[in-house]
């Protein structure tokens, strides 16, 4: 096994996309996935039992896919690395115990990842390695951080959260109440486009003076969603048609501003000068656009990998395995156990 450019496979299954990618080094091979997503866009969310089952179905001919795609076999690879957490508890145990028998069929070592790091390592496969230190700004379905990421394969510094709901499930439930489909980020994407963002004042969380004492680097979405479906709900009972196009775009721009506004401080309080973005949301067209124009102002370099990178997928934890095992990390036992809640400031178990 080369030590410099080891050639990693990386399954994830923690929420509704199963995904095995491989990657040499920094270089992309393959990018397989399957999703469950229509199954579950009925219930406006995701229903964990469809996923687990769905993960099972898929989880071998998603990892044909990538090794015809890569054009390598299993024996070829150097080390297997998959979700061990945080995410849907019996979604990542298919995963896992599928990892687990790769691993034990071909001799080769497994390494349990961090979910949300690999979320930041995915960016150095389409932008090369990441400066250190730098800011990680991660908004997904399930989570919203701000972290400081010293050395990615030795864990991140948690800067803030959110405090209710994730930016990404705001998304979706704006979307929900507008009558658009599940995932609800990129309907209101692109509803946003045809929409005036400053037609309606929606509320920005936790930026009040006094938040900004005490939630510098926290967010909160959870008023900002009441406050459009109470403005939605007036709108229909006077009898006017309700703008939709305007509320996405007023209700994004909320979000965006706050977590640039947030992002960029925490990269100037820390005088650092790369800001990465990952996660779901991260594919939005306008937070990557405010964040490159704020961040130019401070001479600060903003990274957000190609939207079918921000959003779940199996190369983000290829990316991390091809980190650690260039580290020269030991792989993870193989009686490692699926971590729904695992921490961030784990990187791998
Ligand atoms: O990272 P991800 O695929 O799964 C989790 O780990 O949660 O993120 C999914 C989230 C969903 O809430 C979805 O609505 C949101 O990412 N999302 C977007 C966009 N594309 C996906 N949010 C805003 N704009 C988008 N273009
Ligand atoms: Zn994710």
């Amino acid at each position: 096994m080369t030590t410099s450019e080891p050639l990693v496979l990386g399954i994830e299954s923690s929420c509704d996309e199963t995904g095995v990618g491989i990657v040499r080094g920094h270089t992309l091979l393959a990018d397989a996935l399957a999703s469950s997503v229509d199954e579950h866009a009925r219930f406006g969310g995701v229903v964990p039992e469809v996923a687990s089952r769905a993960h099972l179905q898929a989880l071998v001919p998603t990892l044909h896919r990538a090794l015809d795609e890569a054009g390598v076999t299993l024996a070829d690879i150097d080390a297997i690395a998959v979700t061990a957490g945080p995410g849907l508890a019996g979604a990542l145990l298919v995963g896992v115990a599928g990892a687990k028998g790769l691993a034990l069929a071909t001799e080769k070592p497994i390494y349990g990842v961090n979910h949300l790091a690999a979320h930041v390592a995915v960016d150095t496969l389409e932008h090369g390695p990441l400066p250190e230190p730098a800011i990680a700004l991660l908004v997904s379905g399930g989570h919203s951080s701000l972290l400081r990421v010293d050395d990615l394969t030795r864990g991140v510094t948690p800067l803030g959260a959110t405090i209710d709901d994730a930016a990404g499930e705001a998304f979706d439930k704006v979307a929900r109440l507008l009558g658009m489909p599940f995932p609800g980020g990129p309907p209101i994407d692109r509803a946003a486009r045809d929409g005036d963002p400053l037609s309606i004042t929606f509320p920005r969380g936790l930026t009040g003076p006094k938040d900004l004492v005490e939630h510098r680097f926290d967010f909160s979405f959870s008023g900002l969603k009441t406050a459009v479906a109470r403005w939605v709900e007036a709108r229909e009972r006077s009898g006017e048609p309700v703008p939709v196009n305007d509320v996405a775009a007023s209700f994004q721009d909320a979000v965006c501003d706050v977590l640039t506004r947030k992002a960029i401080d925490a990269c100037r309080s820390q005088g650092i000068e790369t800001l990465v973005i990952g996660g779901g949301v991260a594919a939005n067209s306008r937070l990557k656009a405010m964040a490159a124009e704020r961040a130019a102002q401070y001479g600060i370099t903003v990274r957000v990998p190609r939207p079918k990178l921000c959003t779940d997928n199996g190369a983000m934890v290829a990316a991390l395995g091809s980190h650690l095992v260039a580290a020269g990390t030991a792989p993870s036992k193989l009686d490692f156990a699926a971590d729904s809640a695992m921490p961030l400031t784990l990187v791998g178990v």
